[in-house]
Protein backbone atom coordinates (compact mmCIF):
# COMPACT_ATOMS: atom_id res chain seq x y z
CA UNK A 1 0.00 0.00 0.00
CA UNK A 2 1.46 3.33 -0.52
CA UNK A 3 1.95 6.20 1.93
CA UNK A 4 1.77 9.56 0.15
CA UNK A 5 4.45 11.57 1.82
CA UNK A 6 5.29 13.67 -0.61
CA UNK A 7 3.57 16.07 -3.23
CA UNK A 8 5.07 17.05 -6.57
CA UNK A 9 2.87 20.72 -5.59
CA UNK A 10 4.45 22.54 -3.43
CA UNK A 11 1.35 24.16 -1.95
CA UNK A 12 0.59 21.07 -0.62
CA UNK A 13 1.57 18.85 2.88
CA UNK A 14 0.38 15.53 3.45
CA UNK A 15 -0.99 15.28 6.53
CA UNK A 16 -2.78 12.03 6.66
CA UNK A 17 -0.95 9.14 4.22
CA UNK A 18 -3.77 6.94 2.54
CA UNK A 19 -2.69 3.85 4.55
CA UNK A 20 -3.41 5.69 7.82
CA UNK A 21 -7.05 6.92 7.02
CA UNK A 22 -7.85 3.39 5.40
CA UNK A 23 -6.81 1.92 8.68
CA UNK A 24 -8.67 4.06 10.68
CA UNK A 25 -11.68 4.02 8.91
CA UNK A 26 -12.19 0.21 8.88
CA UNK A 27 -11.73 1.06 12.69
CA UNK A 28 -14.50 3.55 13.17
CA UNK A 29 -17.02 1.06 11.13
CA UNK A 30 -16.09 -1.76 13.64
CA UNK A 31 -16.60 0.31 16.21
CA UNK A 32 -19.77 1.97 14.76
CA UNK A 33 -21.21 -1.79 13.84
CA UNK A 34 -20.67 -3.04 17.54
CA UNK A 35 -22.28 -0.07 19.21
CA UNK A 36 -25.43 -0.48 17.22
CA UNK A 37 -25.28 -4.48 17.00
CA UNK A 38 -27.58 -6.27 13.59
CA UNK A 39 -29.59 -2.85 13.72
CA UNK A 40 -30.23 -1.08 10.39
CA UNK A 41 -28.19 1.87 10.42
CA UNK A 42 -29.04 5.16 7.89
CA UNK A 43 -25.90 6.76 7.04
CA UNK A 44 -26.81 10.40 5.93
CA UNK A 45 -23.55 11.80 3.60
CA UNK A 46 -23.11 15.47 3.68
CA UNK A 47 -22.31 16.20 0.22
CA UNK A 48 -20.02 16.88 -1.25
CA UNK A 49 -16.71 16.70 1.43
CA UNK A 50 -18.22 13.24 3.07
CA UNK A 51 -18.42 11.16 -0.56
CA UNK A 52 -15.32 9.20 -0.48
CA UNK A 53 -15.35 8.73 3.44
CA UNK A 54 -18.63 7.59 3.08
CA UNK A 55 -18.44 4.84 0.29
CA UNK A 56 -15.22 3.52 2.32
CA UNK A 57 -17.29 3.79 5.79
CA UNK A 58 -20.63 2.19 5.16
CA UNK A 59 -18.53 -0.48 3.79
CA UNK A 60 -16.34 -0.76 6.87
CA UNK A 61 -19.88 -0.69 9.07
CA UNK A 62 -20.91 -3.50 7.33
CA UNK A 63 -24.60 -5.98 7.67
CA UNK A 64 -28.01 -3.04 7.16
CA UNK A 65 -26.86 0.19 6.05
CA UNK A 66 -29.40 2.50 4.09
CA UNK A 67 -27.87 5.29 1.97
CA UNK A 68 -28.88 8.94 2.23
CA UNK A 69 -27.42 11.66 1.42
CA UNK A 70 -27.74 15.95 1.82
CA UNK A 71 -26.83 18.73 0.14
CA UNK A 72 -25.03 21.22 1.72
CA UNK A 73 -23.20 24.78 0.55
CA UNK A 74 -21.43 26.41 3.40
CA UNK A 75 -18.18 28.26 1.92
CA UNK A 76 -18.97 29.34 -1.32
CA UNK A 77 -15.72 28.79 -2.72
CA UNK A 78 -13.13 30.43 0.10
CA UNK A 79 -11.45 28.83 2.63
CA UNK A 80 -13.23 30.15 5.59
CA UNK A 81 -17.08 29.37 6.67
CA UNK A 82 -18.97 32.10 5.89
CA UNK A 83 -21.68 30.65 8.84
CA UNK A 84 -24.40 30.44 6.41
CA UNK A 85 -25.83 26.64 5.69
CA UNK A 86 -27.34 26.43 2.10
CA UNK A 87 -29.18 22.68 1.79
CA UNK A 88 -29.05 22.04 -1.94
CA UNK A 89 -30.29 18.45 -1.82
CA UNK A 90 -32.57 17.12 0.68
CA UNK A 91 -33.13 13.68 1.91
CA UNK A 92 -34.80 10.97 -0.38
CA UNK A 93 -37.17 10.05 2.40
CA UNK A 94 -38.50 10.19 6.03
CA UNK A 95 -36.18 9.27 8.81
CA UNK A 96 -38.42 8.91 11.28
CA UNK A 97 -37.95 5.67 13.99
CA UNK A 98 -34.86 5.09 12.07
CA UNK A 99 -31.03 4.67 13.70
CA UNK A 100 -29.38 7.57 11.77
CA UNK A 101 -25.72 9.17 11.71
CA UNK A 102 -24.35 11.87 9.92
CA UNK A 103 -21.77 11.75 8.16
CA UNK A 104 -19.14 14.71 7.36
CA UNK A 105 -15.77 14.86 6.29
CA UNK A 106 -14.88 18.05 8.78
CA UNK A 107 -16.69 19.77 11.40
CA UNK A 108 -14.70 23.18 11.90
CA UNK A 109 -16.85 26.10 13.18
CA UNK A 110 -19.45 23.69 14.20
CA UNK A 111 -21.97 25.58 12.57
CA UNK A 112 -23.10 23.34 9.21
CA UNK A 113 -23.44 20.54 11.76
CA UNK A 114 -25.47 22.77 14.64
CA UNK A 115 -27.96 23.41 12.08
CA UNK A 116 -28.10 19.89 10.55
CA UNK A 117 -28.44 17.85 14.00
CA UNK A 118 -31.52 21.00 14.44
CA UNK A 119 -32.91 20.21 10.69
CA UNK A 120 -32.71 15.83 11.19
CA UNK A 121 -33.89 16.26 15.03
CA UNK A 122 -37.24 17.33 14.32
CA UNK A 123 -38.02 14.57 11.39
CA UNK A 124 -38.09 12.03 14.74
CA UNK A 125 -35.47 10.07 13.81
CA UNK A 126 -35.17 7.25 16.74
CA UNK A 127 -31.27 8.70 17.42
CA UNK A 128 -29.11 10.39 15.69
CA UNK A 129 -25.21 10.50 15.94
CA UNK A 130 -22.27 12.31 14.40
CA UNK A 131 -19.10 10.69 12.61
CA UNK A 132 -16.69 12.87 11.10
CA UNK A 133 -13.45 12.23 9.48
CA UNK A 134 -11.84 15.23 10.35
CA UNK A 135 -12.38 17.93 13.73
CA UNK A 136 -10.71 20.90 14.25
CA UNK A 137 -11.66 21.27 18.02
CA UNK A 138 -9.92 25.13 18.29
CA UNK A 139 -12.36 26.40 15.45
CA UNK A 140 -15.33 25.67 16.84
CA UNK A 141 -18.07 28.72 16.82
CA UNK A 142 -20.89 26.55 18.81
CA UNK A 143 -20.38 24.10 21.23
CA UNK A 144 -20.37 21.11 19.05
CA UNK A 145 -18.63 17.25 19.59
CA UNK A 146 -19.06 14.21 17.23
CA UNK A 147 -20.01 10.46 18.70
CA UNK A 148 -17.26 9.45 16.13
CA UNK A 149 -14.26 10.97 14.79
CA UNK A 150 -11.17 9.87 12.70
CA UNK A 151 -8.59 12.26 13.16
CA UNK A 152 -8.26 15.73 15.11
CA UNK A 153 -6.20 18.23 13.14
CA UNK A 154 -4.63 21.47 13.97
CA UNK A 155 -6.57 24.83 12.23
CA UNK A 156 -4.63 24.16 8.78
CA UNK A 157 -6.79 24.28 5.47
CA UNK A 158 -6.41 20.70 4.40
CA UNK A 159 -7.95 18.93 1.35
CA UNK A 160 -8.05 15.89 -0.36
CA UNK A 161 -9.74 12.58 0.11
CA UNK A 162 -13.73 14.76 -0.77
CA UNK A 163 -12.15 17.64 0.61
CA UNK A 164 -12.26 20.46 -1.91
CA UNK A 165 -10.19 24.01 -2.47
CA UNK A 166 -12.83 25.67 -5.31
CA UNK A 167 -13.96 21.33 -6.01
CA UNK A 168 -10.99 20.93 -7.10
CA UNK A 169 -8.13 18.13 -5.50
CA UNK A 170 -11.07 15.89 -3.93
CA UNK A 171 -9.51 12.93 -5.35
CA UNK A 172 -6.57 13.27 -3.97
CA UNK A 173 -6.16 9.87 -1.88
CA UNK A 174 -4.56 11.36 0.79
CA UNK A 175 -5.45 14.62 3.92
CA UNK A 176 -3.17 17.53 2.92
CA UNK A 177 -1.94 20.69 4.02
CA UNK A 178 -3.00 23.76 1.45
CA UNK A 179 -0.69 26.69 1.80
CA UNK A 180 -1.57 29.44 -1.01
P1 LIG B 1 -18.12 24.32 9.72
O1 LIG B 1 -19.54 24.73 9.49
O2 LIG B 1 -17.22 25.51 9.92
O3 LIG B 1 -17.95 23.30 10.82
O4 LIG B 1 -17.57 23.70 8.38
C1 LIG B 1 -18.04 22.54 7.88
C2 LIG B 1 -17.81 22.49 6.39
O5 LIG B 1 -16.83 23.42 5.95
C3 LIG B 1 -17.26 21.14 6.01
O6 LIG B 1 -18.29 20.26 5.67
C4 LIG B 1 -16.39 21.44 4.82
O7 LIG B 1 -17.16 21.36 3.65
C5 LIG B 1 -15.94 22.85 5.04
N1 LIG B 1 -14.58 22.89 5.60
C6 LIG B 1 -14.21 23.23 6.85
N2 LIG B 1 -12.87 23.18 7.00
C7 LIG B 1 -12.38 22.80 5.80
C8 LIG B 1 -11.05 22.54 5.31
O8 LIG B 1 -10.03 22.64 6.02
N3 LIG B 1 -10.98 22.13 4.01
C9 LIG B 1 -12.06 21.98 3.19
N4 LIG B 1 -13.31 22.21 3.61
C10 LIG B 1 -13.47 22.61 4.90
Amino acid sequence: MTTNTTTSDQRLRVLIPEDRLQARIQELGAQIRADFGDRPITCIGVLKGSFIFMADLVRAIGGDVRCEFLGVSSYQGGTKSTGVVKITKDLSGPIEDQDCIIIEDIIDTGLTMHYLLEMLSVRKPRSIHVCTLLDKPSNREVEMSADYVGFSIPDEFVIGYGLDLSELYRNLPHIAVYTP
